[in-house]
């Protein structure tokens, strides 16, 4: 039997890939860093939340709750004042962990205190872990993982679907050719790389067929170099390339309301020492952003239009199916509220089979007066 034209189970009931109203807690991108100027607050719409995000002038970035505890206000209406924020309503004063340190009127703070987000700077871009506490590292492309990095950014750019979708389309060889002319033949192994991490790597030499293989394949010993890094089901590393020469895109996702993304491309690469080492980096960058662009051109009408639904699974959509698996087992935040996914159901759950058994008992006592004769 030829296992290609094999249907395999499907992978329809999801709760947290593709879901417009989950999304893995972790780190998403913010703002890019050259928008964000020491002293400056801006405001952002974040994983449906809005928050105040600011320099300090320590260079250090703040994100917090955007309305002030005391009535309200945009805390991005106010200003910053030296690693503060000042609300611009009534000047109440708040520090990097949100406590609450100045109201003027009073002449003291009161013990109140808005809530702060782990915040990092890589790649030229700021980002903000969705919780409390920092569980994990900031994305990055596994062979440069104990490397410094020189970043650039690419696009910015919208689509009309969920991000998941967007970055299984990466890991969908069947459309290489059909869509990009790219007529290669790809097998991935997958490997999980931590609770939210899974690489997909391919593992051959590309078939005979194409004139574009047979010009590229001397530069490689082993497979053709075509590697994707996932982190959170929403952030993905391309790593393309010559054995002698990788280039690394990140495409940093994040999902906007009603489950369609923005996102921002990312150009990566080691850093290189002195001024030569400057230069061949922004010449390097510069070929990564036109490789970049290529990944990205083609699929632009596909993520206008499509619902997403593996109706009919084969044996070529294994990776995509083995994505979807994985972003199923990480942990689920609500849209907005950032509430964990499994205890709303939980109590959701208690709540359903409380009224049930209300409505039970209800039902029981009518019977009951009906038996008395009531
Ligand atoms: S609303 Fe912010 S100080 Fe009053
Ligand atoms: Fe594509």
């Amino acid at each position: 039997m030829n296992t290609n034209s094999q249907a395999v189970n499907s992978n329809r009931k999801t709760k947290i890939f593709n879901h417009p109203e989950r999304f893995v807690e972790g780190w998403y991108w913010a703002i890019p860093s050259n928008k964000l100027k020491k002293g400056k607050v801006k405001a952002i719409t974040f994983m449906g939340k809005e928050l105040a995000i600011y320099r300090g002038e320590n260079g250090e970035v703040v994100a917090v709750d955007a309305y002030c505890p005391h009535m309200g206000a945009h805390l991005a209406e106010g200003k910053v004042e030296g690693n503060a924020l000042r609300c611009f309503f009534h000047n109440w004063k708040f520090d990097t962990e949100g406590m609450c340190i100045d109201i003027p009127c009073l002449g003291e703070a009161l013990p109140i205190k808005i809530k702060t987000y782990p915040t990092a700077e890589k790649y030229g871009m700021v980002w903000v872990w969705t919780g409390k506490i920092a569980q994990q590292t900031l994305p990055f492309v596994p062979e440069l993982e104990h490397d410094e990095c020189d970043g650039a950014l690419g696009r910015y750019f919208e689509k009309n679907c969920h991000p998941n979708v967007v970055m299984v389309n990466a890991i969908d060889a069947h459309h290489f050719n059909t869509v990009h002319n790219f007529p290669v033949k790809i097998f991935f192994q997958k490997e999980d790389l931590n609770q939210n991490a899974i690489t997909f790597s391919n593992t051959t030499r590309g078939g005979e067929d194409s004139i574009f293989l047979k010009f590229i394949l001397p530069f490689y010993k082993e497979a053709v170099t075509y590697s994707m890094c996932y982190w959170y089901g929403s952030n993905g590393t391309v790593t393309v390339g010559p054995d002698f020469l990788h280039f690394h895109i990140m495409f940093a996702l994040r999902m906007t309301e009603g489950g369609k993304t923005e996102g921002q491309t990312i150009l990566i690469t080691k850093k290189r020492k002195g001024l030569f080492g400057w230069i061949f980096n922004r010449v390097i960058l510069w070929v990564t952003e036109i490789v970049g662009n290529y990944f990205a051109k083609g699929d632009t009408k596909i993520f206008q239009t499509i619902q997403f639904d593996l109706k009919t699974p084969i044996q070529a959509d294994n990776s995509i199916m083995q994505f979807i698996h994985h972003t199923e087992k990480q942990k689920a935040l609500v849209w907005g509220s950032w509430e964990e996914a499994q205890a709303i159901e939980k109590s959701a759950l208690r709540e359903a089979i409380r009224l049930q058994e209300a409505g039970k008992l209800k039902k029981q006592e009518q019977v009951q007066r009906w038996g008395d004769g009531d």
